[in-house]
């Protein structure tokens, strides 16, 4: 399989049969699009590193940087910023980006709460879009998810009033945590379906759960005008810890037919001695 760096120009790239949005420049046209090194934590001035006024787009925990790409192409008109945990996947959405010529994205390495926390000004991102944030099925880092009360009360805090919160999960139980807790900062709906703008897929985790069969949760809401910072925040301390069991919901036909079984007991075979 051909890597990012052996694609040449024109090339269309695929991932799972789908191709990734937009094609290869000529190298006189590529642009940098990495931030290779925060600064120290204060809120950054977006306009300074885009060397322009626009409104901010966030996807966070963006893997490959699919999604970001995107919209990078579909909405030259808004910033994007596209941040993940992992350095390699950053590599990779940073040489697509540079390599489409797209001067409307920027990538980075970051958790997104820290990054919230500490480097995004309360009120001035437009849009913040989370995609099959890890479950982490095991328990013993369950600590690590990334919704968590306190990380609604930041998304809330970042956002411009009104803007709007995306998110997206394959994960049932993931899903049944947070869906409630949204409400509280959002207005928040459930979309219907694929995405109309990306109905192949906004992500490639979305395209790769849709070939498996998995479900998928969407949503998406606009922060509430209603709640002040001080007031997220005290809700966040109140609202209960992602802990659950993210492992995959058993078929509930399975486990019924188990509890009232009918089915006729296993024949024991007798073995019998050879001589
Ligand atoms: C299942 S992948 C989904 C990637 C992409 N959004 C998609 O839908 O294809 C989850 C991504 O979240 C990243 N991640 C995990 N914890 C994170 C955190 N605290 N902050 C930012 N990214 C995180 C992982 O490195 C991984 O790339």
């Amino acid at each position: 399989m051909k890597r990012a760096k052996d694609y040449r120009e024109g090339d269309v790239e695929y991932e799972f049969g789908v191709p990734i949005p937009g094609r290869i420049l000529p190298p006189e046209q590529w642009v940098k699009t990495a931030i290779k090194r925060l600064p120290p934590p204060g809120p950054i001035d977006w306009s300074a590193v885009f060397g322009r006024e626009a409104p901010l787009v966030l996807d966070i925990g963006c893997g490959n940087g699919r999604f970001t790409l995107a919209s990078a192409l579909r909405r030259p008109e808004f910033n994007h910023v596209g941040l993940d945990i992992l350095p390699v996947v950053i590599r990779y959405a940073t040489r697509r980006a540079n390599q489409r010529g797209l001067s409307n994205v920027r990538f980075l390495v970051c958790g997104g709460h820290e990054f919230l926390e500490n480097y995004v000004a309360p009120h001035s991102v437009t849009e913040i879009h989370v995609y099959h944030p890890q479950p982490y099925k095991d328990p013993e880092k369950q600590h690590r998810r990334l919704l968590t009360p306190a990380f609604l009360a930041l998304v809330h805090r970042a956002l411009v009033p009104g803007g709007l919160f995306v998110l997206q999960t394959d994960n049932p139980a993931y899903w049944r945590y947070v869906r409630p807790l949204v409400d509280h900062f959002f207005h928040f709906q459930d979309q219907e379906g694929p995405w109309p703008d990306m109905p192949e897929g906004r992500t490639r985790r979305e395209i790769y759960a849709r070939l498996k069969g998995l479900p998928i949760f969407r949503g998406y809401g606009y922060a509430r005008q209603d709640l002040t910072d001080e007031d997220a925040t005290a809700l966040a301390a109140r609202l209960p810890p992602p802990v659950f069991s993210a492992e995959e919901d058993r078929d509930p036909l399975e486990e019924g037919r188990t509890r009232c079984s009918h089915r006729p007991k296993p024949r024991r075979i007798r073995r019998t001695r050879r001589r």
